[in-house]
């Protein structure tokens, strides 16, 4: 399974890089705010300068045209930027034209099964199920995933399954289990992935012990 950072923090992908683990980044309108007051189009060049992997930029068009428009531009950023549409039918005629034109997108948004088989029939590169937001509203997102899985199994579309709005280390594992292609972790639980208080305990003790012996 692939990692995307979903953050649009220079300072976190470059931290997340040093590790080895980010294949690719997720931005989305609320995560490029986060930054203050930056120039969209040099801060996605800036991200695209740590990491070589897909990195997703949103379009804020609510029509096709807006849309085909913004991801011609971002598109031209750099050569790995992925345009991010909504999954609304104007989301998914941008999808289809964007990939026409050799534009890999990324369908955001998503919460059914029914709309993954949308997105992956008007050719969209990655679709993205909002595991947490499901949860925060008392369903499954975790079920969402593994259905969608279930149904892109049945056929060759070239549609990636990109787990999104990942809240624990549980979401990241049962992903990982259920053979999602990517799933975009918010930093901090990415530093949550590293943590076990036993391993703290053992490092502790084992250097207590090494000291205690007179060696340095
Ligand atoms: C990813 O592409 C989404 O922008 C992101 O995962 C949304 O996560 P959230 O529900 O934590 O905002």
């Amino acid at each position: 399974m692939k990692f995307f950072l979903d953050t649009a923090n220079l300072d976190e992908i470059r931290e997340a890089a040093a590790f080895g683990i980010a294949d690719g980044v997720t931005t989305n309108p609320t995560l490029i705010s986060k930054e203050g007051d930056v120039d969209f189009k040099e801060h996605i060049a800036a991200i695209c300068k740590i990491v070589s992997g897909p990195v997703s930029a949103e379009c804020t068009s609510e029509e096709t045209e807006g849309m085909l428009q913004q991801g011609r531009e971002y598109a031209k950023i750099a050569p790995n930027v992925v345009i991010k549409c909504p999954l609304t039918r104007a989301g998914l005629k941008a999808t289809k034209q964007l990939s026409s034109e050799g534009i890999k997108v990324n369908v955001t948004l998503c919460f059914s099964a029914a709309q993954a088989i949308m997105a992956a029939k008007a050719g969209a590169s990655f679709i993205s199920p909002f595991i947490g937001r499901l949860d925060d509203i008392g369903e499954n997102g975790l079920v969402l995933l593994q259905d969608i899985i279930d149904i892109y199994r049945n056929y060759t579309w070239k549609t990636e399954v990109l787990a999104a709005s990942m809240r624990s280390p549980i979401h990241v594992i049962e992903a990982a289990r259920m053979g999602a292609d990517i799933a975009t972790i918010p930093f901090k639980v990415i530093d949550q992935l590293f943590n076990h208080p036993l391993t703290d305990k053992g490092q502790a003790q084992f250097l207590a012990d090494w000291h205690k012996s007179g060696r340095k």
